[in-house]
């Protein structure tokens, strides 16, 4: 893999999670029941890359306020996300301030130097609003690279596909270094791949193509006009020349272009986080997006939550994360191989979930105690 690796991220306080760790592998697959901390764990991860990009007060007001995103179950009054890859960890501790804002009560830094007993941790502060990662990046060392791991986590959401969608609007053509979150600028990307002087971005390109094909054979190609500085996303059918509108894509389609273009694009960020990616989407399309969900997880990490039984026929035992709520607290684990391995002679992962015997499914409220 070429990107460097987040091997572990630990929650406690955020939402339903109370205290949660778990091990990150190349793709991670969590399932569970409605309601039982999915989305919440992608989250973390959205606020982990809001961390990053100085926007902690944008992405909690967004949200609801401080409030909203504490655990109101345990009332710690203080979220604490910590990650760690390689020989690197960074650790922040949220705590409630006034007009419902989070601010940092603890943001730091660690590196474990080979052969020493205890980390080199370096502190960036106490009572700021924003991260200090990014100002302290500048004098290199454990904080640079941690930023560096920390902005690879990226999440993405293609489920908006309204009349007002982003991946509907002109795109700035400049804007094309790699896919945004909500796919806005689309559009600029393919055309950067499909005019790039680098022949794999070419390639990769027609990929995008080949398998929007297998999954919509009517779609002959994109038109990309550039139009002054923006382009708009356009296509054509095979039969005919008509060229149509981002609108007149089914909204399944249109979803399937963005997950080929995210998965598909030369550059992938380290960690691409997906929740319920096979939203609209046919079986038979489900199944080619586990096939570039296996792909992209050979350049980079990827994790997505999913409710489809087809997806997850698509994965092995140790790609699954269980979410499961047990007393209010989201709990996360993964089945051990050798419990199944005799269940998966005879049974698919999806019949294996749909039967309970994985666990994850739902549960009478408030069972078990809270973790
Ligand atoms: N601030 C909070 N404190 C405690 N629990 C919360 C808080 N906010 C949300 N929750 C719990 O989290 C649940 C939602 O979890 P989440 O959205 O992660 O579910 P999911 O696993 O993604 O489900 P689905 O499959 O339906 O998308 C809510 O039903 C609520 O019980
Ligand atoms: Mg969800």
């Amino acid at each position: 893999m070429v990107n460097q690796v987040l091997s572990e991220i630990e929650v406690e306080g955020y939402t339903s999670i109370s205290r949660a760790r778990v091990d990150l592998r190349e793709l991670n697959v969590f399932v569970g029941a409605n309601g039982a901390g999915k989305s919440n764990f992608v989250g973390v991860l959205e606020l982990v890359g809001r961390i990053v990009d100085q926007e902690l007060g944008f992405h909690v007001g967004v949200n609801g306020g401080a409030s909203a995103l504490l655990d109101r179950v345990l009332t710690t009054g203080r979220i604490r996300v910590g990650l760690a890859g390689g020989r690197n960890a960074y650790e922040a501790v949220l705590v409630p301030a006034a007009n419902d804002e989070l601010i940092f009560e603890r943001e730091v830094v660690s590196y474990q130097g080979e052969g020493l007993d205890q980390p080199f941790t370096q502190g960036l502060g106490s009572g700021h609003r924003e991260s200090r990662l990014a100002a302290l990046a500048e004098q290199g060392g454990p904080v640079s690279y941690v930023l560096g791991l920390l902005r690879g986590c990226r999440v993405f959401h293609f489920h908006d596909t309204s009349r007002d969608a982003p991946v509907k609007q002109l795109s700035p053509i400049a804007d094309n270094l790699g896919l945004r979150g909500d796919a806005g600028n689309l559009a600029a990307v393919l055309l950067a791949m499909r005019d790039s002087p680098d022949a794999a971005a070419r390639s990769a390109y027609r990929r995008v193509g080949a398998v929007v094909r297998q999954v919509a054979p009517f779609f002959r190609d994109f038109v990309l006009v550039p139009d002054h500085d923006h382009v708009l996303l356009r296509w054509r059918q095979t039969d005919s020349d008509v060229v149509f509108s981002a609108n007149q894509l089914s909204d399944g389609t249109l979803r399937f272009i963005c997950l080929a273009t995210l998965l598909l694009q030369p550059t992938l960020p380290g960690l691409v986080v997906l929740d319920e990616p096979e939203l609209g989407l046919h079986p038979y399309a489900i199944v080619q997006l586990a096939g570039l969900l296996r792909q992209a997880s050979t350049r980079a990490q990827v994790l997505l939550a999913t409710q489809s039984v087809t997806l997850m026929n698509q994965f092995g035992v140790d790609d699954l994360v269980i979410v499961e709520r047990r007393g209010g607290s989201s709990v996360f684990t993964r089945p051990d191989p050798a419990d199944l391995a005799a269940w998966l002679d005879e049974y698919s992962l999806g019949e294996l979930w749909e039967k309970n015997i994985l666990g994850g499914r739902p549960g009478p409220a408030g069972s078990g105690p809270r973790a």
